[in-house]
C-alpha cells in the first residue's frame, strides 16, 4: 500500500478526491499527512475533520518563495511520517533540490490546463484570456521547473463559447479529482520493479 503526503495551499479538493479514492477502494493508499504553507487553508480542515495529521509549513514569511530550508523541514516531515510519494494538490510555490533530492521522481503535481500551455497560477483565466478553444488538466512528474517534468496523464476539455473563466475551471475540477487518484495509482504501478 501506497503512504501519501499531501502538499495544498487552498481548498483541497483534490485531496478529498484522493481520499474518496481510497475509502471506496479505488485506490490501493493510504495519506500519512497533509501539510500547508496557509494555516488558514481548507485543505487542513479537511484534514483534521477525517482525523489525518497535518501541519503548516513555516515559510519565514516569504509570500510566494519556498525556502531551502523549510523545503528540508517539509522533506524530514514526510519522511518521518513514512511518505513514499508526495502528491502537490494546488501546492502553490515551486519545489526546488531539498524536498526534490529527498524524494527524486517521487512528487506528482496536478495542473488544471494541457501543459506545457497555461502554466503557473489560474491556469483557467489564462485559457480564457487567450480564447483557447480547448484546455485541460494534467498531472506530472515534477521537476525544478514551473509546471514541468514528464507526464503522467492528460485529459483534454473543449472550451464552450463564452464561458467564464469560474465555470471553465468548475468543470476543469470534476476531470482533476476523476484523474489525480488513477494517475497515481498508474504512476505507482509504473514504479513497482
Ligand atoms: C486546482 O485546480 C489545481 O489544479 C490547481 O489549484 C487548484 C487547487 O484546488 N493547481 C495549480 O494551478 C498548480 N499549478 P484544490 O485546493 O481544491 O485541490
Amino acid at each position: 500500500m501506497l503512504t501519501l503526503g499531501i502538499l495544498g495551499s487552498g481548498s483541497g479538493s483534490n485531496m478529498q478526491a484522493i481520499l474518496d479514492a481510497i475509502t471506496t477502494g479505488a485506490l490501493d493508499a493510504k495519506i500519512a499527512i497533509v501539510l500547508s504553507d496557509h494555516p488558514d487553508a481548507l485543505i487542513l480542515k479537511r484534514a483534521a475533520n477525517h482525523g489525518i495529521p497535518y501541519a503548516v509549513m513555516d515559510c519565514e514569511g516569504h509570500k510566494s518563495k519556498f525556502p531551502d530550508s523549510a523545503q528540508a523541514r517539509t522533506a524530514e516531515i514526510l519522511k518521518s511520517a513514512g511518505v513514499d510519494l508526495v502528491c502537490l494538490a494546488g501546492f502553490m510555490r515551486l519545489v526546488k533540490a531539498p524536498l526534490l533530492d529527498a524524494f527524486p521522481l517521487r512528487i506528482l503535481n496536478i495542473h488544471p490546463s494541457l501543459l506545457p500551455a497555461f502554466p503557473g497560477v489560474a491556469a483557467w483565466e489564462q485559457a480564457v484570456a487567450a480564447k483557447a478553444k480547448e484546455t485541460g488538466v494534467t498531472v506530472h512528474v515534477v521537476d525544478s521547473g514551473m509546471d514541468t517534468g514528464p507526464l503522467i496523464l492528460q485529459e483534454k476539455l473543449e472550451i464552450l463559447p463564452d464561458e467564464t473563466a469560474d465555470a471553465l475551471h468548475k468543470r476543469l475540477q470534476v476531470i482533476e479529482h476523476r484523474i489525480y487518484p488513477m494517475a497515481i495509482t498508474r504512476y505507482a504501478n509504473s514504479l513497482k520493479p
